[in-house]
């Protein structure tokens, strides 16, 4: 699989990254089987990034992933392990808690090694914060990845969701660069396209990651505000250029992420092997300007000022 350097750094990265969200199902023998399965599709497939969370399966993606590194010695160090943390459920630690996001000191240093622990590992490659609190404080935020990074527990940082004035903040109080920005990119949430994100990534040498690369055409995406009609026509132009590229339609929409110059990362969560290894098929296509165009035409339903 290409690989990329990620953000300034010298961590080189499987250009697909492989989402770790929907790996343990619901906890069952049988799902987290498949998960496994999903997880050895990925390897051979030449994944090298993982992407987690704290909060995926409450836990249990994390302790099913450990247990893959156990069963696999030696494979830690071909990895890059992605971690994110800073969103808290509800009834948690107290019943009664409400759901909240905690960018304090000492939840992101607790937060993360619960995670360690649930992998197994002895450190993250790169920790992104999952999503802004409202009540972040730069200052505080960097004094827990300066004890993190000191600790040896995570080597690299990055954030995830952030408005571009909420990078440049954290940055601001940062000695090392901020790699990776991870928001929701695709065929329906194109906003990280026109709100600066991008630019800003591509400014900063920030690796853009896009999480539910396939919203709107797998799927539905979150927020979906699509009409049948507009459904209609991106199917059309899809299976158009399908047919043109010899790739199926959900590749074709990795194809248009992926050309991108500021160098988007789609994120893939199927848990379909065929489906892991066949989103490599989408990094061969020679995807051309005006096809982008076309796609971004339908799904707006007309064409650029
Ligand atoms: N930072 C954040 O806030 C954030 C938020 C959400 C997700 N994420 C990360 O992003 C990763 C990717 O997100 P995602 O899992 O929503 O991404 P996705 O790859 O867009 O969607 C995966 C889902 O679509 C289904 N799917 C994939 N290809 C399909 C096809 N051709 N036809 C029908 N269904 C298909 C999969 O089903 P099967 O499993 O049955 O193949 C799976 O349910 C997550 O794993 C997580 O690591 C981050």
């Amino acid at each position: 699989m290409q690989r990329i350097s990620l953000g300034k750094s010298d961590l080189s990265s499987s250009r697909l990254v492989y989402g770790c969200m929907r790996i343990a199902g619901d906890n069952s023998p049988e799902d987290r089987e498949r998960g496994k399965a999903a997880l050895r599709a990925a390897l051979e497939a030449g994944y090298n990034q993982f992407d987690h969370a704290d909060i995926y399966g409450g836990g249990a993606c994390e302790t099913l992933f450990g247990e893959v590194l156990r069963e696999s010695p030696g494979l830690r160090e071909d990895l890059i392990l992605t971690g994110k943390c800073g969103i808290r459920e509800s009834g948690q630690p107290e019943a009664g808690d409400p759901k909240r996001y905690d960018f304090s000191y000492q939840y992101i240093v607790d937060s993360v090694e619960a995670s360690l622990a649930r992998l197994g590992t002895e450190y993250f490659d790169l920790l992104l914060l999952h999503r802004p609190d409202f009540l972040f404080g730069a200052a505080e935020v960097a004094t827990a990845f300066e004890t993190l990074y000191e600790n040896g527990r995570v080597r690299h940082f990055g954030v995830s969701n952030f408005r571009t004035s909420q990078v440049k903040l954290l940055q601001s109080q940062l000695s090392r660069p901020l790699l990776v920005n991870q928001v929701e990119i695709n065929l329906h949430n194109i906003g990280a396209l026109t709100d600066g994100t991008l630019d800003q990534c591509q400014r900063r040498k920030i690796t853009p990651q896009a999480w539910c690369p396939l919203g709107a055409v797998a799927y539905p995406a979150w927020g979906n505000t699509f009409t049948v009609e507009d459904e209609q026509r991106i199917e059309v132009e899809l299976q158009r250029q399908s047919e043109c590229y010899e790739a199926e339609a959900w590749q074709v929409a990795l194809a248009w992420l992926l050309r991108h110059p500021a160098g988007i990362q789609p994120i893939i969560g199927s848990t379909t092997p065929s489906r892991i290894r066949a989103a490599t098929h989408a990094l061969s296509l020679n995807y051309r300007r005006e096809d982008w165009y076309r796609l971004l035409e339908a799904r707006n339903g007309q064409p650029v000022a």
